[in-house]
């Protein structure tokens, strides 16, 4: 029934959205009082709730234990033998799945393909031939840079189904970024397109490779999609299209069984020291989490259609466009371009046109409908939507009250769902038949999910103070290691509450229990829905020839809720000219990607540093973010660094 009614009060903080009978009706939790129960039940017993979870998979061989945990490392279904593949595709075959769509794909210059799972399976067999005939094996790492098509998908299901571990590199990213992580990942493979479509242009994905495989690497085999027909370089011996090889393999591939701990992918993601982290995900415990979140939290149905907008390459488009819908037998709806392109409106145009029942997106894109104005909405019959979905930040209520409205016509739920890379799906998030929500709140807990806030000591703090947000046991889809370097894992997210999961994110619970999640506490922004570190922006600025020390510090933005703002130093002779600012973003584009260039460099004379030589971010912040320098400044090592840095503005 009409939204309004579900308004207790109009003052901002005390809005509460009860789910409506309607959607109630037909929910798979149709009840406060049954998620409480579940939710109960998960955390007493949790071998028991995930057993019962995981027998809606297929598994070639049963676990003899649900976990074992010996913190920080953790074993799912230990002993069961499983392939994410066959569950993604061949379970379905035998089913009315058969000849229902697995995807509905758009490309952002128009052209549309859907692919039945029949035929899905068809190509991800093909294709793991392809893989195979070129030497590729069972745990083997192979790198994706690939745009968001159908290809990405069959990519990812090919290595799943041979047991090669894939680590997928978002196509925004650019050659320095991909030859850091075929490094890392040792990677012997990577596949690719020509190019991809990006707001009327065509971004050269073939040439950013060619640029990270120059001087050699460990990658031996390049097999390339055409996707945007642009011209590119083919190196001999190397580098092979995969049109061609689909020429010579046949079209059945018997899935691998693999042990519910093999690694299923490596993921990487900004931290707040150093390089980026390699995130592994295994089978069993990844699927099972995911295949369960994907059921619960977007209350699916065998007739929807259900669209992630979020691009392959970060995890969202891992857990919730690929793995998780396919797994629950969905027809997810994939979309390579821009959100407006050609015009602002693509978005709802796709929607009305296909007649999408879920959308699930991010703040950032909500914030930029927003300021396009309602009026590309309202050329559009929206009414297919059933559920909305919001991840990435937090969502400020003005844009969730304006998704509730404008986008779900108020007859909507919204899931505002908190996860990380590391934690592999949704920890944090109403159940839409069940759970009220509150404008800017995640909600409660994912079943199994004993999360909490709490203080320096780990000590849980009381209703509406802030604090660290911690997990408090495993679960199943947690991460496993950061590729490589266990000793960083440990240290990162189990060392400062020994036993418990340091999630990087500050909290507060209301009265309710409610999740309000304030954003990251350590040094990494969260740009348009996207981690970066810091650091790693800071190294690249660094390794400029004219820069002497950098400083980069977020500070808000209206559509990306965090801008990049540096503060660098020149060396010797170098003259802080404009140019020159071009010049570093250009930079930190080239060594990172586009996403990570700064949208304001500030040249300093000297940064403000501690006695012991620490930079004093929380002031630079306060700079950049153009308020007085407040608090305490007694460690400050020379008080006229500070005035200078406020003459430059
Ligand atoms: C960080 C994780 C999860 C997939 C996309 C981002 C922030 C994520 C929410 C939310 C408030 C959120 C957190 C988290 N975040 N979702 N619903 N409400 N904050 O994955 O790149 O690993 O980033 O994104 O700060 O730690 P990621």
């Amino acid at each position: 029934m009409p939204a309004e009614t579900n308004i207790e009060s109009h003052l901002i903080e005390k809005r509460v959205f009860k789910p409506s009978a309607e959607f109630k009706r037909r929910a798979r939790i149709s009840s406060f009082a049954e998620y409480e129960r579940m939710y109960r039940e998960s955390i007493a017993r949790p071998e028991k709730f995930w057993a019962r979870e995981a027998k809606d998979l297929v598994w070639r061989k049963k676990w003899d234990r649900v976990l074992e945990w010996k913190s920080p490392f953790a074993k799912w279904f230990v002993g069961g033998k499983l392939n994410v593949s066959e569950n993604c595709l061949d379970q379905h075959l035998h089913t009315f799945r058969r000849n229902k769509a697995a995807i509905i794909w758009e490309g952002e210059p128009g052209e549309k393909r859907t692919l039945t799972y029949q035929q899905l399976h068809r190509e991800v067999c093909r294709f793991a031939n392809v893989l195979k005939r070129n030497n590729v094996g069972k745990g083997d790492r192979v790198i994706i840079y690939l745009p968001t098509i159908p290809e990405a998908a069959v990519a990812m299901l090919a290595c799943a189904r041979i047991g090669a571990v894939h680590s997928v590199v978002f196509g925004g990213f650019s050659a320095e970024s991909i030859r850091e992580r075929i490094s890392d990942s040792g990677a012997v493979a990577l596949i690719t397109a020509d190019g991809s479509h990006r707001r009327g242009a065509i971004v050269q994905l073939k040439n950013n490779v060619d640029h990270a495989l120059s001087g050699g690497t460990s990658v031996k085999r390049v097999i390339v999609f055409r996707r945007a027909g642009n011209e590119i370089h083919m190196e001999p011996g190397r580098d092979i299209w995969w049109h061609r090889e689909l020429e010579y393999v046949e079209a059945n591939c018997e899935p691998e069984p693999l042990d519910a701990e093999h690694p299923l992918y490596i993921l990487y993601t900004s931290g707040s020291t150093g390089k980026p982290k390699g995130i592994l995900h295994t089978a069993g415990g990844y699927l099972v989490g995911i295949h369960s979140t994907m059921k619960y939290v977007f209350d699916l149905r065998e007739d929807d259609l259900y669209w992630c907008t979020a691009d392959v390459g970060w995890v969202t488009g891992h857990s919730y466009v690929v793995y998780g819908p396919l797994a629950a037998g969905a027809t997810t709806f994939m979309y390579e371009g821009a959100p407006n392109w050609p015009e602002p409106d693509r978005f709802w145009r796709m929607i009305e046109e296909n007649r999408i029942t879920i959308l699930y997106t991010a703040p950032t894109a909500i914030r930029a409908f927003i300021r396009w104005g309602d009026s590309w909405v309202k050329k559009h019959d929206l009414s297919s939507l059933r559920l909305l979905g919001s991840v990435g930040e937090p969502i400020n209520p003005e844009a969730w009250m304006w998704y509730y409205n404008v986008i779900g016509g108020g007859r909507c739920p919204i899931v505002d769902t908190w996860w990380q890379t590391e934690t592999g799906g949704i920890m944090i998030t109403p159940l839409p038949g069940a759970i009220p929500t509150k404008p800017g709140s995640a909600t409660l807990p994912f079943f199994g999910v004993d999360a909490a806030v709490v203080d320096a000591h780990g000590a849980e703090v009381g209703a509406n103070v802030g604090g660290k947000l911690i997990i408090r046991k495993p679960w199943p889809s947690m991460l496993r290691t950061i590729y490589g370097d266990t000793e960083r894992f440990r240290k990162q997210y189990w060392s400062e509450y020994p036993g418990e999961y340091l999630t990087g994110d500050g909290a507060r619970r209301d009265k309710d229990g409610y999740f309000w999640i304030v954003g990251r506490i350590d040094d990494v922004l969260n740009v348009a829905g996207h981690r970066l570190g810091t650091s790693e922006i800071e190294s690249a600025l660094v390794a400029h020839a004219k820069v002497a020390e950098a400083a980069v510090v977020g500070r808000p933005d209206e559509i990306k809720g965090q801008a990049v703002v540096a503060f660098v130093t020149l060396k010797g002779d170098a003259k802080p000219k404009a140019e020159l600012k071009t010049e570093l973003r250009d930079h930190v584009g080239a060594q990172i990607g586009a996403i990570a260039k700064p949208d304001e460099v500030r040249f300093a004379e000297a940064l403000p540093k501690t006695r012991s030589g620490k930079i004093m971010r929380r002031l630079l912040k306060e700079i950049a973010t153009g308020q007085t320098v407040s608090g305490d400044i007694t460690t400050l090592e020379d008080f006229s660094v500070l005035a200078k840095l406020r003459e430059e503005e």
